[in-house]
């Protein structure tokens, strides 16, 4: 295929700027072929994450040509013959060095969250469900954590200030998945994520599932339906004069 024009950003914290290069494109090769590519030859110095080179570890999530991607799955003839692939860092966790950036903010999210709560008196190895309870939080556990879908969401790529009280989609999912477990044994699961992990502040755009390596339904079938259970929770009197008299 030849030689093929990369812009790649490089430099750190303290800033940095796009990179020109010519690099040679084989058939059949990835975004992450070229960056190895270039390791390999005029930048030996040039920082990027990966890991297993088969979309399942999350690590090569970056920024080329301004979509959020993971590069080991992001074929090179996706991209017209002349185009030029510009390779960005993640914008919205702070930059280490070139194509790696901090990505704590997401760690420190999945720690806040209560972890799955099962019955005191069943042991491990006694938990029974349902084949259609595994089914629908099943989709949810298919996440690789590559935190393309916090990366683009809009409540905090460019708004550092909104990080505290939001944990972002992935989190969110997270949440879904074990509100909708019949063997956890939390039932504040929807106002946990309304009050601390900042639901509220999701006006649904869905860019979070257009960008899903993993294709999971994030706000159709995760957020929304956490969002109605909130609002059916508060504004069915029903509902509010049993949490009244119940203080569950
Ligand atoms: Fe990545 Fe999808 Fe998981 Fe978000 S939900 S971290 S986009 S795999
Ligand atoms: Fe953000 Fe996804 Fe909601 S992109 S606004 S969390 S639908
Ligand atoms: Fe593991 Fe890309 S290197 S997902």
């Amino acid at each position: 295929m030849g030689k093929r024009h990369f812009k790649v950003w490089r430099g750190d914290e303290d800033g940095g700027d796009l990179q020109d290069y010519q690099v040679e494109v084989n058939e059949g090769e990835v975004v992450l072929d070229i960056i190895h590519r270039l390791q390999a030859t005029e930048a030996p110095d040039l920082a990027c994450r990966w890991n297993c080179k088969a979309g399942k570890c999350g690590s090569c999530s970056m920024e080329i040509n301004g979509m959020p991607r993971l590069s080991c799955m992001t074929r090179m003839s996706t991209f017209e013959e002349t185009e030029t692939v510009t390779v960005t860092p993640l914008r919205t966790f702070p930059v280490i060095r070139d194509l790696v950036t901090d990505v704590s903010f997401n760690y420190e999210k999945a720690r806040e969250t209560p972890a799955f709560a099962p019955p005191a008196d069943l042991a491990p190895g006694e938990y029974r469900m349902k084949q259609v309870d595994v089914e629908r939080s099943q989709e949810f556990r298919k996440c690789i954590e590559c935190f393309l879908c916090q990366n683009t969401c809009h409540v905090v790529r460019d708004h550092e200030e909104n990080k505290k009280a939001f944990a972002g989609p992935r989190y969110f999912i997270r949440a879904a998945e074990l509100d909708m477990h019949p063997l956890d044994d939390r039932s504040d699961r929807k106002e946990y994520a309304q009050q601390a992990q900042g639901l509220g502040y999701c006006n649904i755009t869905k860019c979070c599932t257009e960008v899903c390596p993993e294709h999971i339904k994030i706000t159709d079938n995760g957020i929304i339906p956490m969002k109605e259970r909130v609002v059916d929770r508060r504004y069915d009197p029903l509902v509010w004069l049993g949490s009244k008299i119940f203080r569950r």
